[in-house]
């Protein structure tokens, strides 16, 4: 199994991605990790120990990561989460006590110990990462790719031009795409793409075990932002979970090489990915820029990888 460390902030769709690769045997999860970004540090490590009592994994490692973005105050998405940043199921109460080290220490203390080369998944804000790779550097070679759900090529969903991971820490995002690092955007581009219908939740919600249950609700909640017509949706979009989705099944997706910077200073495009899709500028490819989904192949993964917990 290839071995990952999930940096995320859940975050409903952060928690149906932990759920996902904790579904499949072709991961080995070493670590969970939280960033600030759609609740508060607290709210987010609390609810990735929640979700992992659910799934009954208290055997992966979780630490809590940096309280706040580099250099800006914080940016939360309760209008989306909610209050609890997992507004919706009822999750129990965490069984289990994060580490006394940081996300940071934790990420590194993983990849020095792995025998192969270890793949970060964040879906939250990058600044665990960028602090991570800014701290050690001697770690770089045992990073294999960081895929990451942030960023758009087209327009963003937190101004119109900046995605939300990207636009509540842009320079760490900076420093992540300039490290040298393989990287595969999971941006809105695609994650636009993987909407979850009304009849998708059903399906998922015959799935008979409790975890897809609590996906289910996860979902009915994460509808609820989603259905304002400004969107032009007919589903939710699944973002994070499309990390899993690529890193299970990249046939699922088609993608094109090139450079992408982020945007700190724009008077308008504040985080802003910029993608050099024609390859206007000689700046070499830094990026694997996800463009397209077989969305009722997503759907189907989903579905396969909840059933797996059938027999738990
Ligand atoms: C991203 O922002 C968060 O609200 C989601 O969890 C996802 O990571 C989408 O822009
Ligand atoms: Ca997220």
């Amino acid at each position: 199994p290839r071995p990952i460390i999930l940096d995320c902030d859940p975050g409903h769709d952060d928690a149906i991605s932990l759920i996902l690769a904790l579904s499949s045997n072709q991961l080995a999860p070493l670590a969970v990790t939280t960033s600030a970004g759609n609740q508060t540090p607290d709210k987010t490590l609390h609810n990735a120990l929640r979700v992992l009592t659910m799934l009954n994994r208290t055997d992966i490692p979780v630490a809590g990561g940096a309280v706040k973005p580099l250099a800006r105050e914080l940016i939360i998405a309760d209008n989306v989460h909610g209050e609890s940043g997992l507004d919706g199921p009822e999750l129990p109460e965490p069984s289990f006590a994060p580490l006394a080290q940081s996300a940071i220490e934790l990420i590194a203390e993983k990849v020095r110990a792995s025998a192969i080369p270890v793949t970060l998944v964040p879906s939250g804000p990058l600044t665990n990462i960028a602090l991570f790779l800014s701290t050690y550097p001697e770690l770089h070679c045992k990073i294999s790719r960081i895929v990451l759900m942030g960023g758009a090529a087209a327009a963003g969903n937190w101004t119109p031009a900046a995605e939300f991971n990207i636009f509540v820490d842009p320079e760490a995002a900076d420093m992540v795409f300039k490290a040298g690092i393989p990287i595969t955007m999971c941006g809105l581009d695609v994650t636009h793409q993987a909407q979850i219908m009304d009849e998708d939740i059903e399906r998922i919600r015959k799935i008979p075990n409790h975890v897809a249950k609590c996906v289910a609700e996860l979902l009915d909640f994460f509808m609820i932002y989603h259905r304002d017509p400004k969107w032009g949706f007919e589903g939710a979009p699944l973002h994070d979970p499309c990390t899993i989705a690529w890193l299970l099944k990249p046939e699922l997706f088609t993608s094109y090489d090139c450079w992408v910077g982020v945007e700190t200073k724009g008077e308008y495009t504040q985080g802003m990915t910029v993608v050099d899709r024609y390859q206007l500028t000689d700046r070499p490819h830094n990026t694997q820029v996800l463009s397209d989904l077989d969305r009722e192949g997503f759907v189907d993964l989903i579905v396969e990888c909840l059933t797996a917990y059938n027999q738990d």
